[in-house]
């Protein structure tokens, strides 16, 4: 046995109760092109049967991290391990078609002059009627099993992802990697084939490793989402908690839009026109960002040039004029511009919400609701 195997007693992690070793573990991974590190020191844990979304924005390593752990691409350092055994650091490797990885990307193409069961049944060893009869299951699975001799050109698009997904699955592979395998489809065959392939995933027990570029789509798949920006993960945590805790203003914006109040800090408290903001042990002097979210600015309506009352859980009212209002469709979008300073602040409402433009109205930004970050 090489050396670098007696890496491979790793701690393993507490889940639900349980002791469990992660079935996709990669440690310090680093990779540099022409001198730029692209991904750089990143690690990450996926449990069996479990979703992990590396979420970020175009360029950030997210596909290159993929590569690593699929084995076509090489890390510089770092090290990767499935189900605690060390398959590659920098001078051991596994090639990749021992890894029992299955690779699911958006350009999936099926092989055309084959059948959609020899398609799935592709990658399988062992007698005929076996590998026929995996197919069928897996294609019984994904509800195609009366498409097992046909061929992919007969089959809709979301069809043939069905057909892609049940192909990877079929050898059993320990871990899914999936690039943005859904933003091909459109979206109302996206929502259906997303639950049911994670459905497939959950049942077999797969550890997923999701990239992709869409909150929506890391909020609806992931049990975790890891937050990847110019190579690194800034974030990692359960949805809720990326969402509802974010690190700073950058992760706050990359879920939704933001609205931003400038301040400095004076005795723990940030200044504003909608009052003071509490920011502990941040130094006098520091300029910072008050940051929240369209869905958290609260309206009133004016009443003879007056707004609701200063409470201690929503500050000060500032008034706005609106600006614009328009209807989404779940929701409305209202932009006020702020008497204060003139700047434009944005709030969404449930349903329909279309005040008049030049109407003056009431804002208030609960504390509870907004994030105080450096500038
Ligand atoms: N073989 C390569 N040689 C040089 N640079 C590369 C190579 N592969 C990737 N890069 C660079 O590494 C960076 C990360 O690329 P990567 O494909 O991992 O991004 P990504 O997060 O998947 O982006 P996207 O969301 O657009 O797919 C990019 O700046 C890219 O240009
Ligand atoms: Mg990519």
């Amino acid at each position: 046995m090489p050396e670098q195997m007696t890496k491979s007693a790793l701690p393993s992690v507490q889940a639900e109760g349980h002791e469990v070793t992660p079935r996709l573990e990669i440690r310090n991974i680093r990779r540099f092109f022409e001198g730029r590190a692209v991904v750089d020191d990143v690690s990450l844990t996926v449990l069996p049967g479990q979703v992990t979304c590396l979420l970020g924005p175009s360029g950030c390593g997210k596909s290159t991290t993929l590569r690593m752990i699929a084995g076509v691409e090489m890390q510089d350092e770092g090290e990767i391990y499935v189900d605690g055994k060390l398959i590659c650091d920098t001078l051991f490797r596994v090639p990749p078609e021992r890894r029992e990885i299955g690779l699911m990307f958006q350009d999936f193409a099926l092989f055309p002059h084959l059948s959609v069961g020899d398609n799935v049944a592709f990658g399988l060893k062992g007698p005929k009627d076996q590998k026929r009869a995996r197919a069928h299951e897996l294609l019984d699975r994904v509800s195609l099993a009366q498409y097992i001799d046909d061929y992919p050109h007969q089959l809709s698009g979301g069809e043939q992802q069905r057909v892609a997904l049940a192909r990877a699955l079929a050898p059993r592979p320990k871990i899914m990697l999936m690039d943005e395998p859904f933003s091909g489809l459109d979206n109302r065959l996206r929502d259906g084939i997303r639950d049911e392939t994670l459905s497939v995933l959950k049942e077999e027990d797969t550890a997923v490793l999701l990239v992709t570029h869409e909150p929506e789509e890391a909020m609806r798949m992931a049990d975790e989402i890891a937050l990847m920006r110019d190579g690194r993960i800034v974030q990692q945590g359960a949805p809720y908690n990326v969402y509802t805790r974010p690190v700073d203003k950058a992760a706050v914006a990359f879920f939704s839009d933001v609205n931003t109040l400038p301040a400095q800090v004076n005795g723990a408290l940030a200044e504003t026109p909608f009052g003071q903001f509490l920011a502990p042990g941040v130094p006098d002097g520091t300029d910072v960002e008050i940051v929240f979210r369209p869905q958290h600015l609260r309206i009133d309506f004016d009443r003879n040039g007056r707004g609701p009352e200063a409470t201690a859980r929503d500050g000060v009212p500032a008034r706005g004029i609106v600006q614009r209002a328009r209807f989404l469709g779940n929701e409305s979008l209202v932009e006020f511009r702020m008497d204060f300073d003139g700047s434009i602040l944005k709030a969404t409402v449930p349903n329909v919400f279309l005040p008049a433009e030049g109407r003056a109205m009431w804002l208030t930004v609960p504390r509870d609701r907004c994030f105080v970050f450096p500038r």
